[in-house]
């Protein structure tokens, strides 16, 4: 089943009055009905959020069980005398509940955490895709040649996207996370656990999707501005649908000439932006050959349309505050819309 990609949970209001606890209540269902939906750790799509779900469940009771038995125990260390449990009774709590009890507690937790280890370092057995973090997207980049080399930098090649990955259910995709700059954390909630995009190095994960469906990811380590508006989509779709993807996605554009094309070389936009099949080939920011075909714009931000498309280019900033790219607010409308136009049929 697929999920809605623009849910937006929005947060309650804040509740101050006394007399509102029935309000309190009430703003507190959206809080908690966001427990469940495309970007909920508790909506476990994946063999490792799976594993770590069930580890937090297991934790949880366990925890719950002795915060129990700990209140019980300070409620009997009150009522507690010499007379009555004799005169050691408080050597024994200390040596049995104190040292004992946690070190045996800790131990099996230790054990079983680390024995569910070898699970997730599994090798992948689907395709490999490297994720650069940029500020404040995703690079993605299908069908990547190589091994990160000695300068520790993420193989290129093979055919460049962005803000969303698409990947075969099932099987276990090998995603390569980099950066050029500053620190990303890459984390897709309701498929894996989280792994840090460091400069200079290069991480690896492994989704393996069990259902089908598109999942929300975010940016999980403060990296700026717009760091909270840094997100992005995961698809999980059949194989055959996912290789029917990455090969439309390498084709060149759809629509390579006419005034769309003319406004946006005219204006600078190759500068930054790869076009396939135009002139335009800049590297700076997203690859735009099949913008119109994304689910959304603006790294998750915004759904994808004319109109979202023609609010981005003319204001940045103010649709996404921290971006890198310039607002383009000067140009004649026309020049605008006619981009906006042409991007929107970059299917
Ligand atoms: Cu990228 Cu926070």
């Amino acid at each position: 089943m697929l999920h809605d990609p623009t849910d937006p949970h929005p947060p309650p209001e804040p509740t101050r009055s006394r007399a509102g606890a029935a309000k309190a209540v009430a703003a507190a269902l959206p809080v908690l009905a966001s427990c469940s939906g495309p970007q909920s750790t508790f909506t476990a799509a994946g063999s490792e959020s799976e594993s770590i779900l069930h580890l937090f469940y297991v934790m949880l009771a366990g925890a719950s069980v002795i915060w129990l038995f700990v209140i019980g125990l300070s409620l009997y260390a009150v009522r507690s005398t010499p007379a009555r449990d004799g005169a050691r009774i408080g050597v024994r709590l200390i040596v049995w509940g104190g040292c004992v009890f946690p070190t045996v507690v800790l131990a099996l937790l230790l054990y079983w955490g680390l024995e569910k280890m070898p699970g997730y370092r599994r090798p992948a057995d689907g395709p490999r895709i490297a994720v650069s973090g940029e500020r404040f997207w995703w690079r993605v980049a299908y069908d990547v040649e190589g091994e990160p080399g000695i300068v520790k930098s993420l193989p290129t090649g093979g055919v460049e996207s962005a803000n969303e990955i698409w990947i075969p259910v099932g099987r276990r995709t090998e995603i390569l996370l980099g950066s050029p700059d500053v620190i990303h954390s890459f984390w897709v909630p309701a498929l894996a656990g989280k792994t840090d995009m460091i400069p200079g190095r290069v991480n690896r994960i492994v989704l393996e999707p069990l259902v089908a469906g598109v999942y929300n990811g975010v940016c999980a380590e403060f990296c700026g501005d717009a760091h909270a508006q840094m997100g992005l989509r995961v698809v999980a779709v059949p194989e055959a649908e996912y290789a029917a993807h990455v090969a439309a996605m390498a084709e060149p554009a759809a629509v390579v000439s006419g005034r769309g094309v003319d406004a946006f070389l005219g204006n600078g936009c190759a500068a930054c932006h790869t076009v396939r099949g135009t002139p335009a080939a800049g590297s700076v920011g997203p690859d735009l050959t099949h913008v119109a075909s994304r689910l959304t714009l603006g790294a998750g931000l915004l759904e994808n349309n004319r109109e979202n498309l023609t609010a981005f280019i003319r204001a940045t900033d103010h649709v996404k505050p921290g971006v890198q790219m310039p607002a383009f607010g000067m140009l004649p409308d026309d020049d605008i819309a006619v981009i906006a136009n042409w991007l929107g049929e970059l299917r």
